[in-house]
C-alpha cells in the first residue's frame, strides 16, 4: 500500500460535508451549553465585557499556560499603546510529567509573581485550564487538561491560592485578583480594536485548543439574574472538549493512554500537548500496513516519544529529521512528511470547522468577525495557519463580496488581555 492509500483509508481525510457536519454539531452544542450547561461544551460565563479603552493603571498579568508561566507588569496610559514590561518565565509545575501538590504549584507561581519587586497591583491571572468563574472574577478549577498533575487544586479558588501564597510566602498583600481564560485574555486585548468588525472570537491552538467569544448576557438563559454580570460577556467555550468528531483508530488508542480518556477529544486531535504522539501513531500504523518500511518505526515504539516540535521539524522547509526521525532515510523521508502533514491539515480543518460555527453563531453580520489567534501551535507549525484559513474560506465564504472573517494579530495578547480584565 502506498502512504497516500495508507491516508485515505486512515479516516484522516476531512471534506467539505464531514466539516459541516462537526460545524453543525458544535452549533448544536454552543446552543445546549448556554442553556443547560451539560453537554460537552461548558460555555463558562467569563465576566468580562468588550472594553474599548482600558483606564489608565498598572496590572501584574500572570500566565500559566500548559507548559510555561510567564508574568510582567502591565501598564497602560491614557492616548499610548499599552507595554509590558519584566518579563520572567519558570517552567509549569505538574506539567513536565512530575506530579505536584496545589501548596508548591501555588508558591512557584506567587514566587514568579513576587520576583517582579512590585507589591500592592492588581492580579490579572490567566488560567487556560475549565475553570467557574465566579462574579467576583476568582475561579474554581473544574479539573486539569493537558495531562497537567497538580494534586489537590482541581475544585479550589485559584485566585485565592495564588494570592494567599504571595501572601504567605512573600508578605505581598494582592488588592484583587481576575482569573480568565487564556481565550477570553486574547478576546480582552482584541476588545480594544473591534471598532468595524462583526464581533470577535479568542482562538487559542497551543499545547491545547479552546475558543472564546463575546456574548449577549440575555442569550446565556442558563444564568439567574443574580449570577448575570454585564450585558455582554465573553464566554470561554471549552471547545477542546467537543466530542462530536469523527475519531480514527489513532485518536482512539491516544485518548485512552491520555490522563483524561473519554475528554478533550477535540483538543487530543488538533492541539501540541498531542499532535506528536498522534503522529507517532499514524506513522506506526503505516508501518503496519506496509506503507512505509519498519525501520522507519524503529524508534517509535515508545508512547510519546516523538513530540510536536519533531513533527515541526520535519514539516519545516528545509525539513529536519531529528528525535526518534533523526535516523529516517534520505528515501523514505517524502513519505514521512506526507503522513505528518495529513495529522497537521486535519488537525487545521478541524480548527476552522470550530471557528465557522461561531462566525455563525455570530450571525450575518454587515462586517467581519475578527479573530485573535493565539499559540504555538497556530504560528510556529509549518502551514498550518494558512490551512485553518483557506478551509474558514471554504466553510464561510464571502457573503454579497464582503468577507465574513478576519484575522487579527496582536502581540502579548495574552499580558495584554489580562491587563484590561483586571483593570475594568
Ligand atoms: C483548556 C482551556 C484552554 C486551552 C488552551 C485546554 O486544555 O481546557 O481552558 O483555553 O487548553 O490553552
Amino acid at each position: 500500500m502506498t502512504p497516500e492509500e495508507f491516508v485515505k483509508e486512515s479516516g484522516l481525510l476531512l471534506g467539505y460535508d464531514e466539516l459541516r457536519r462537526v460545524h453543525d454539531a458544535m452549533r448544536a452544542a454552543m446552543l445546549r451549553g448556554l442553556s443547560h450547561g451539560d453537554g460537552c461544551l461548558r460555555m463558562i460565563p467569563a465576566y468580562v465585557p468588550p472594553v474599548s479603552s482600558p483606564p489608565p493603571g498598572e496590572v501584574i498579568a500572570i500566565d500559566a499556560g500548559g507548559t510555561n508561566v510567564r508574568a510582567a507588569v502591565v501598564r497602560f496610559r491614557e492616548g499610548e499603546e499599552p507595554i509590558v514590561e519584566g518579563m520572567v518565565r519558570d517552567g509549569l509545575p505538574g506539567a513536565d510529567g512530575e506530579p505536584v501538590d496545589g501548596e508548591t504549584f501555588f508558591a512557584r507561581l506567587a514566587a514568579l509573581v513576587a520576583s517582579l519587586e512590585r507589591p500592592g497591583l492588581p492580579l490579572g491571572f490567566v488560567f487556560s485550564y475549565p475553570t467557574r468563574i465566579l462574579p467576583d472574577r476568582d475561579g474554581i478549577l473544574l479539573r486539569w487538561t493537558k495531562e497537567v498533575r497538580a494534586r489537590d487544586v482541581e475544585g479550589a479558588r485559584v485566585g485565592t491560592g495564588l494570592s494567599r501564597a504571595l501572601e504567605e510566602h512573600f508578605g505581598v498583600r494582592t488588592p484583587s485578583v481576575t482569573v480568565l481564560n487564556d481565550t477570553v485574555a486574547a478576546l480582552a486585548a482584541a476588545s480594544t480594536k473591534l471598532s468595524g468588525t462583526g464581533g470577535a472570537i479568542g482562538l487559542i491552538v497551543g499545547t491545547g485548543c479552546n475558543m472564546a467569544y463575546f456574548e449577549r448576557t440575555a442569550a446565556i438563559t442558563k444564568l439567574s439574574a443574580e449570577e448575570a454580570g454585564p450585558p455582554e460577556q465573553a464566554i470561554n467555550m471549552e471547545s477542546g472538549n467537543f466530542d462530536g468528531l469523527p475519531m480514527t483508530v489513532f485518536d482512539h488508542g491516544l485518548d485512552e493512554s491520555s490522563e483524561d480518556p473519554g475528554r478533550q477529544r477535540f483538543e487530543k486531535q488538533v492541539a501540541g500537548r498531542y499532535l506528536g504522539e498522534l503522529t507517532r501513531r499514524v506513522l506506526r500504523g503505516a508501518v503496519g500496513r506496509g506503507a512505509v518500511p519498519p525501520s522507519v518505526g524503529r524508534e517509535l515504539a515508545e508512547p510519546w516519544r516523538l513530540e510536536t516540535a519533531h513533527v515541526a521539524a520535519l514539516l519545516s522547509e528545509p525539513a529536519r529529521f531529528e528525535g526518534p526521525l533523526a535516523h529516517v532515510a534520505p528515501s523514505e523521508q517524502a513519505a514521512v512528511r506526507l503522513l505528518a502533514r495529513a495529522v497537521v491539515t486535519r488537525a487545521a480543518r478541524l480548527v476552522a470547522a470550530g471557528l465557522s460555527s461561531v462566525i455563525d453563531h455570530l450571525g450575518l453580520a454587515a462586517a467581519p468577525v475578527a479573530i485573535v489567534a493565539e499559540g504555538t501551535m497556530y504560528w510556529k507549525m509549518p502551514g498550518f495557519r494558512q490551512k485553518v484559513e483557506e478551509t474558514l474560506d471554504e466553510l464561510t465564504p464571502p457573503l454579497g463580496g464582503s468577507p465574513r472573517f478576519v484575522m487579527l494579530r496582536i502581540e502579548d495578547a495574552n499580558m495584554l488581555g489580562a491587563g484590561v480584565a483586571a483593570l475594568s
